[in-house]
């Protein structure tokens, strides 16, 4: 599957038409999520872990939902939920996979966003997109991020950390630096930071951060 995904990324690369990878992989899993190396099926614990109890409630922006089931999670703690995904057919999916979920599931591309859009949210979640996203767009991708919060709003992501300690894994994904990320977020107040490892991959360093639009 690693092997399928990186020839499809890097025919896409050479295309000149970077993301389109993404829409090539969903549309020929033939909606089997095995197909698809980063689909949990489950909303991620980490992040689910994070929010309990600390009463956080509004509307919630998933960028790049992917199958769908971060923005499924956070619809059934009561957030109203926006998902969106650039691949039309990972959102076909997300609509079948969730016929009685809540959630507004949109095609969109975080490079161009709907303009209604902007300072509209008081959760933004940014899981695995980042780093997704090869470094000439990345720079431009990162500073709409910010953008999408109200006042008071927080960020909350998820990511692999280049801490420069990993070791060398012919991308994507492209491990982040915290210092990258606190120059693309610097118009935002930084609330927590943490490394962690998952149990099934301890050679992977990852990071979760939350920021907070003040
Ligand atoms: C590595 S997957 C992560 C999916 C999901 N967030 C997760 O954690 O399982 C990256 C996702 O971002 C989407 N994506 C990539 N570039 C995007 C962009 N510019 N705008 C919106 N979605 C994008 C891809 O289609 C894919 O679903």
């Amino acid at each position: 599957m690693r092997e399928r995904l990186l020839g499809l990324s890097e025919a896409a690369a050479e295309d000149g038409d970077p993301l389109r990878w993404f829409e090539e992989l969903y549309s020929s899993a033939k909606r089997d999520a095995g197909e698809i190396p980063w689909a949990a099926l489950e909303p991620n614990p980490v992040m689910m872990n994070w929010l309990q109890g600390r009463g956080f409630s509004g509307h919630a922006l998933v960028i790049g939902c992917g199958l769908g089931d971060d923005a499924a999670g956070l619809a059934a703690q009561g957030f109203e939920v926006t998902a969106f995904d650039l691949s039309d057919t990972c959102i076909e999916w997300c609509r079948e996979r969730f016929p009685d979920s809540n959630v507004d599931w949109q095609v969109a591309d975080l490079l161009n966003l709907p303009e209604s859009w902007l300072a509209n949210f008081d959760l933004v979640v940014e899981i695995h997109i980042l780093q997704a996203i090869p470094e000439e767009l990345r720079e431009r991708a990162a500073p709409m991020v910010p953008k999408l919060l109200k006042n008071g709003g927080h960020l909350f992501c998820i990511g692999r950390l280049d801490d420069g300690s990993e070791s060398e894994i012919p991308p994507p994904p492209w491990p982040l630096k915290m210092s990258w990320l606190q120059a693309m977020f610097a118009s935002l107040e930084q609330v927590d930071f943490q490394p962690f490892i998952k149990e099934e991959t301890p050679d992977v360093n990852r990071y979760l951060a939350v920021w907070k639009k003040s």
